[in-house]
């Protein structure tokens, strides 16, 4: 099979790698891909937004199946572009990207449907968003309907805070059309857990969970990022609590998207906060997790086009998901000043050390190739993962692994999994 994965993060290079895994496959096409997504598949320079240009080249190449990893072109309706030319793709259609795509609708839907989650109200006018204000109970949560990079959430400490939150967000627009409707939230309190599904339109099956780190800083200080780390499994994500999702959120969800004819067939992802009153749904996405793929796909036995493909033909049930009896660790080299300004085009040295080193995986996010030298392009540079027998033991070969590699401006957390310690 010819597959075309569209994206180019670390996210992408770790659904690369595990297609790359599969014996169904020949060939691996990435657009617009990246440095280490190359050493796999041959990188195209088209970006993931222009949907009828991958189309063209789907359809040239006789592409066998796409993978989209990407939310922007999800959310964008590029599955429905590539289905009204009868070309194999793997997502969400936009009708059904939209419980990532805008936050009063997954609200709404959760509402509707009875499904946990904090208390809120969505806004389109800014005044009556600060009248409500006004009577509420601080800290309080502030988020931009649409699509913001992971950075539409604002937690305010108070009256102040929030009246600024609300400036930002619905009048200089810093998030753009994404604050034209915002939500505001009760403010909830507990460990956050990240579980990935697949999903065929009916049948939802969760693959081992994880943990994201979002904070830019050691302590969970500093800004909101992409993510700096994750860790897979999360010893907090007990088996009562898994059993309590599935009836009450996981299939819950899947059963209201295909109620409301918006069936979901792709990567759903549950962001869960498990609270004093229980698990309840922070967020959902409609796609992996990035960098939870890189602690979940590395575990997972299961060959991943076989799973995709139960999907697109509803035969999920079928399907047994397995995964390692271990535990992973990622964590994400960044260019010092990240998620603010940083330098770009810096050399990176230490690749080699990860060849033929079972269990290591160095999962590039923002790098391209510069004549023969790997540089840095992003914010995010690499996903550092490590697996180990237990999460101690992943944690310390990640953070050995890390060390191999060098650039000048290299930033990390020296925290990540930290929560394992208190398991
Ligand atoms: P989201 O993009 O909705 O996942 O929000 C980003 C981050 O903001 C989450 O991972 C949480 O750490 C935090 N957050 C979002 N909603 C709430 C809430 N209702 N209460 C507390 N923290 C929240
Ligand atoms: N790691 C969180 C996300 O992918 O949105």
């Amino acid at each position: 099979m010819k597959i075309l994965i569209v994206g180019g993060g670390g996210r992408e290079h770790a659904v690369a790698w595990s297609v790359s895994r599969s014996p169904k496959v020949t060939k691996i096409y990435c657009a617009p891909g990246n440095a280490g997504i190359g050493e796999y598949a041959e990188c195209v320079n088209i970006g993931a937004m222009e949907f009828e240009k991958l189309a063209d080249f789907a359809q040239e190449q006789a592409i066998d199946l796409t993978i989209i990893g990407m939310d922007d072109p999800l959310a964008g309706g590029i599955v429905d572009v590539f289905e009204k030319r009868g070309l194999k793709v793997f997502g969400p259609r936009k009708n059904a990207a939209i419980i990532e795509g805008s936050k009063a609708f997954s609200k709404d839907l959760m509402k509707k449907y009875n499904i946990p989650t904090a208390a809120y109200e969505n806004f389109d006018d800014p005044a009556k968003a600060i009248a409500y204000l006004e009577h509420a109970k601080f800290p309080i949560v502030l988020k931009a309907d649409g699509l913001a990079l992971g950075k539409g959430v604002l937690i305010c400490q108070n009256m102040e805070e929030a009246r600024d939150g609300v400036r930002t967000i619905m009048e200089d627009k810093k998030f753009g059309s994404a604050g034209n409707t915002m939500v505001i939230e009760e403010f909830m309190t507990g460990r956050e857990v990240s579980v990935l599904a697949f999903v065929d339109g009916k049948t939802v099956k969760t693959m081992t969970s994880a943990q994201d780190h979002k904070r830019a800083k050691d302590g969970d200080q500093g800004l909101n990022t992409g993510g700096m780390g994750t860790f897979s499994p999360s010893p907090f994500y007990t088996p009562e609590i898994d059993d309590f999702c599935q009836k009450e959120i996981f299939q819950p969800t899947v059963d209201a998207m295909a109620e409301e004819g918006r069936p979901f067939i792709g990567i759903l992802f549950f962001g869960l906060m498990l609270t004093q009153d229980g698990p309840k749904v922070l967020e959902y996405n409609a796609r992996f997790g990035d960098p939870e793929a890189q602690v979940v796909l590395p575990r997972m036995k299961n060959d991943i086009i076989e799973v995709v493909e139960a999907c697109l033909e509803g035969r999920l049930a079928d399907i047994d998901l397995e995964f390692e009896d271990n535990a992973a660790v990622c964590v994400v080299l960044a260019s010092d000043g990240y998620p603010l300004a940083y330098e770009k085009g810096i050399p990176i040295y230490g690749f080699e050390k990860f060849k033929d080193q079972d269990g290591y995986y160095c999962f590039h996010a923002g790098t391209k190739l510069d004549g023969d030298t790997v540089v840095t392009n992003g914010g995010r540079v690499l996903g550092i993962t490590a697996k180990g027998n237990d999460l101690k033991e992943a944690r310390k070969n990640a953070y050995e692994a890390v060390k191999w590699i060098d650039f000048s401006n290299k930033y990390m957390r020296n925290d990540i999994g930290k929560a394992i310690d208190e398991a």
